[in-house]
């Protein structure tokens, strides 16, 4: 696992610095549990690819609330995080060297990934993945942009097309529509022919109009189950009584799946629905997938703000204080409608 592999190089690096030819990266480790303070930004040994691994030049890697799970001893347990970690799942950026099982790959490649929360990484130089989690980085992004795209449009697109199925015709109401995973859910659901209505607060409202939606609910002033009634389908990323109020807006034979909580079975059954609790898995199809979408102008990405690595800090201090994943991470600038904040090199 590369984040024990960084710790034991990391080791050998301060007893033997004379001898060592490893070559040094910087990167933002987490010794242990805490706030944004114990991001500390240090030099590190370069990773080395194993056989099935790809080694990439980060040039920029997305900020997304699922970062801070390895700073949190729950959940990084949750996860099978260990200390010390690089924190960091969505990168863009050059392919510096490949392992010898490498074929989908080479030397020079421009590619973006979601990596798996075990081994995380990217906030860092350079960083380590596999064939499985990368894909050629859409020709029209920049690394910027591209960093903010892979775990939450996975998420949007395995919420929305493997799990509940969404198909032409259909109306499925997004929760959180501004957010990362919202922004990218409602595109998806358009590009798929589906009736779209989104919640957000009220200064968003404009913005998921421009994403797509065709109706906007502002869920400071109005009850979404008011305006939403009989949909085919739920995306819920905010929980507790959103989702509890979303089991009924659901037509009979419908589905709703939640990123943010377990599905009540009992309630599925009382509305005689459908339902699941999904967790992201990397998946260098659909991120293939998604960038055609992206290159076709059919789904726009949204950068907030970028840092530079070494204020990883401020980056993370924009998520809700003492937040454990997966407790909903709330919108922090509401002046800025947009929540991807990617830092770059
Ligand atoms: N299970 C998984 O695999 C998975 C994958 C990705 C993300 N997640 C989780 O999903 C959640 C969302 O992720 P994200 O990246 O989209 O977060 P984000 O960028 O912080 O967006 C959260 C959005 O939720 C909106 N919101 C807050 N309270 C709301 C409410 N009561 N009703 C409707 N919308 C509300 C906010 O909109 P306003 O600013 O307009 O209030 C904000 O845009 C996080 O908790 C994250 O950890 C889970």
């Amino acid at each position: 696992m590369f984040c024990a592999a960084a710790v034991a190089a990391g080791i050998l690096h301060t007893e033997l610095s004379a001898q060592s030819v490893t070559p040094i990266m910087k990167a933002i480790v987490v010794h242990e549990y805490g706030g944004p303070e114990v991001l500390k930004y240090e030099d590190v040994p370069r990773p080395e690819p194993k056989e099935d691994q790809i080694l990439v030049r980060v040039i920029a890697a997305g900020v997304n609330p699922v970062d801070e799970a390895g700073r949190s001893e729950r959940s990084a347990k949750f996860f099978g995080i260990t200390l010390p970690f690089v924190p960091g799942y969505d990168i863009a950026g050059i392919v510096e060297k490949t392992g010898g099982k490498i074929t989908k790959f080479k030397t020079g490649d421009s590619v973006y990934a979601y990596l798996s929360l075990t081994n995380g990484g990217g906030y860092a130089e350079y960083a380590l993945t596999t064939e499985r989690e990368a894909a050629p980085k859409p020709k029209s992004l920049r690394n910027v942009d591209a960093a903010a795209v892979p775990v939450v449009a996975l998420t949007a697109w395995q919420a929305l097309i493997d799990t509940a199925k969404l198909s032409a015709g259909q109306t499925v109401l997004i929760h959180g529509g501004s957010g990362g995973v919202g922004t990218f859910a409602i595109q998806i659901a358009k590009a798929r022919g589906a009736k779209v209505i989104a919640t957000a607060s009220t200064a968003n409202q404009d913005f998921l109009k421009q994403l797509g939606a065709d109706v906007a609910i502002d869920y400071t002033k109005t009850k979404f189950e008011d305006v939403a009634k009989n949909v085919d389908v739920v995306l819920d990323s905010v929980g507790k009584d959103t989702l509890a109020r979303s089991y009924g807006v659901v037509k009979k034979g419908g589905f709703i799946v939640t990123l943010v909580a377990r599905i009540d079975q009992a309630e599925l059954d009382k509305h005689g629905i459908r339902g699941a609790a999904l967790g992201v898995e990397p998946d260098s199809n659909e991120l293939t997938e998604i960038g055609k979408l992206i290159d076709e102008k059919k789904i726009k990405v949204i950068v907030s703000q970028t840092f530079p690595l070494s204020e990883a800090i401020k980056a993370q201090e924009q998520f809700p204080k003492h937040s454990r994943f997966p407790k909903q991470s709330k919108h922090r600038n509401k002046s800025q409608p947009v929540t991807r904040a990617v830092k770059l090199f």
